[in-house]
């Protein structure tokens, strides 16, 4: 059976390999992850820290530290709506194709802006910047297109905010900047990772809702990263769980959230108060540590954390595959 480009996933991650080569060990980023992006949808990566959903949005990018970080294996298929197709993994991470796809199709949000806002361009020079390196357009329509930007994510006084630098902003209009960088050049897949962590809740709930907006007006398909699963039930309409480099269970978020299939996922949800959830809950939190990525494990990576281990989970490691219509999980539980 063969998709149409709509319905195709926009973004399709096959057995993605990112390793660290470091002087002593290597470490296994992403050992394996397979996913996909449905087109026009948000998909929250969750997982605990450490398991490798940053390594993931950069490698995206091509954003990685090269070297000592590698893409060994795997692929990264972008497919445009044109019917194209590019395979990111393979592409020049110098090179114009990918410089035309980062910030152009593919644009990110990280969780501190200052690290990604320049603090000696005022707001409005960097995103009329932005739009200039991908659209053949004038200063003046470049920075038109940032007050736009600007109004669009509803910062307050957006035609003063133009003449700003970033140190002058809170950290919540920052984000918002952020936001409206990214979107400046109407990218088809948003990344957001960790986009609201290092935010008042307050202010966190007015950018979540924000971002919902925009996706509904652009029609983005989003990657939203958090470990926040009240912000993931809220924001997505699929959920992917990552553990030690790769994706343990994918489904939609309501059959993820009530029906969790996989132990490391059903952990998760035990582990942390999830909003909407009526009634105290007793909170379990997950045994053990995250393993070092520096060790090859022959079978299931959860599998010394996991309460219900069996034999065959330390010897051979499970596949990812579709156990209910749409469910994907990678456990041995749910046979071969
Ligand atoms: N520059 C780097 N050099 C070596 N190891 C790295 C580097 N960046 C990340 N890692 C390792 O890759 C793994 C995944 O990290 P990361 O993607 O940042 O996790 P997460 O975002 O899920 O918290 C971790 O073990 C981390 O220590
Ligand atoms: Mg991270």
């Amino acid at each position: 059976m063969s998709l149409s480009p709509s319905e195709q996933p926009i973004l399709e991650v096959k057995n993605l390999k990112t390793y660290f080569f470091l002087e002593k060990s290597t470490v296994r980023a992403l050992d394996g992850v397979n996913l996909s992006l449905t087109r026009g949808k948000t998909l929250g990566l969750v997982g605990e820290s450490g398991c490798g959903k940053s390594i993931m949005a950069s490698s995206i990018m091509r954003l990685l530290p090269e070297p000592p970080g590698k893409i060994v294996e795997g692929e990264i298929i972008l497919n445009r709506q044109n019917g194209e197709i590019v395979n990111i993994a393979q592409q020049d991470r110098h090179g114009a194709e990918m410089r035309a796809i980062r910030g152009g199709e593919i644009a990110i949000v990280f969780q501190e802006p200052m690290t990604s806002l320049n603090p000696l361009y005022t707001v409005g020079d960097q995103i009329a910047e932005a739009v200039m390196v991908h659209q053949k357009v004038t200063k003046k329509q470049a920075l038109d297109r940032a007050l736009e930007m600007l109004t669009r994510v509803q910062i307050s006084a957006p035609k003063q905010r133009l003449h700003e630098y970033p140190h002058q902003l809170s950290g919540g209009m920052r984000q918002r900047v952020m936001i409206a960088l990214a979107l400046s050049c109407n990218p088809s897949i948003l990344i957001a990772d960790e986009p609201t962590t290092a935010l008042d809740v307050t202010v966190q709930a007015q950018i979540l809702n924000l971002m919902n907006q925009l996706q509904a007006d652009f029609g983005s398909s989003i990657i939203l990263i958090t470990h926040n699963l009240g912000v993931v039930s809220q924001m997505a309409a699929e959920v992917a769980v990552m553990y030690l480099g790769k994706i343990v269970e994918h489904a939609d978020t309501l059959p993820l959230f009530h029906e969790p299939l996989h132990p490391y996922t059903v952990g998760l949800l035990n582990s942390v108060p999830v909003l909407g959830r009526k009634g105290k809950k007793i909170l379990v939190p997950i045994q053990g540590m995250v393993p070092s990525p520096t060790e090859a494990i022959p079978g299931c990576a959860f599998a010394p954390r996991c309460p219900r281990v069996m034999e065959i989970c330390s010897v051979r490691q499970p596949q990812l595959r579709e156990v209910r219509p749409g469910h994907l999980v990678s456990c041995w539980l749910y046979g071969e």
